[in-house]
């Protein structure tokens, strides 16, 4: 595997960072997206939506079971920002609906075979949850003024447990930093999360083909 120049100068949070800007960009910009953001996604479009991410953060949480004494997979591995309950807590109020997603059976798979190395799943991990932590932040904020709903249904984006997500992201990143992996191992992280992105970016591509039925 070549290294790049990037990698070598950084801090793995930095390279996570700059090096997947371009596929944040594309995920921030894909057409579902800004049409949740811009509150123009029904409450059916929204369950299936959250329907779909209930699978990830199960095999997120799954694997994350699985590894809690991995050297590498532990730096992140935390309890305290899991979102499987919150989740169902949340389709207790959206109504639970099942949906064929070849997409979401593509990244449930790849988060299942992150397994096999700490790395990985540190991909998986820190696309999602830091996501969560940040522009998540804001989706939260906006489906609850467009829904009008005064905290029900959004504990997806509640975390409880993380009073100041600055300063929890700041750790995070001071975690991953300290991680003892070599340069080739630092481009397969940002590699992985590249394709998390990807999948991710799937999973509204294929929302994005429901449009017409979840228009607002
Ligand atoms: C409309 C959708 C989105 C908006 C408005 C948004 C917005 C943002 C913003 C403003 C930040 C920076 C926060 C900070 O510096 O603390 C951020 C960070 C991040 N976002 Fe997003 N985002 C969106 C979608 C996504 C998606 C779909 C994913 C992945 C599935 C994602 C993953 C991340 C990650 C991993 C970070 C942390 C970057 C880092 O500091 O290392 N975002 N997002």
């Amino acid at each position: 595997m070549t290294v790049t120049a990037e990698n070598q100068a950084t801090s793995l949070s930095a390279l996570l960072r700059t090096g997947s800007q371009a596929e944040h960009t594309a995920a921030e910009g894909s057409s579902f997206m800004s049409e949740l953001m811009a509150g123009r996604i029904n409450e059916a479009g929204y369950a299936h939506y959250l329907g779909l991410l209930r699978r990830v953060y199960e095999a997120l949480e799954g694997t994350a079971a699985e590894l809690t004494a991995d050297p590498v997979a532990s730096a992140v591995i935390d309890p305290a920002i899991e979102r499987l309950a919150a989740i169902d807590a949340d389709l207790d109020h959206w109504g639970r609906t099942v949906h064929d997603s070849p997409a979401t059976d593509a990244y449930v798979a790849r988060i299942r075979e992150s397994s096999t190395w700490g790395g990985l799943f540190v991909a998986h991990h820190y696309t999602r949850y830091l996501g969560d932590l940040s522009g998540g932040q804001a989706i939260g904020r906006i489906i609850s003024r467009e829904f009008g709903l005064d905290g029900a249904g959004i504990a997806f984006y509640a975390f409880d447990a993380v009073p100041k997500p600055k300063l929890y992201k700041d750790a995070y990143r001071a975690r991953l930093d300290a991680l003892p992996l070599d340069d080739a191992e630092r481009d397969r992280v940002l590699d992985e999360v590249k394709a998390v992105f990807a999948l991710n970016g799937a999973v509204f591509a294929e929302m994005t083909t429901h449009l017409d039925t979840y228009a607002r």
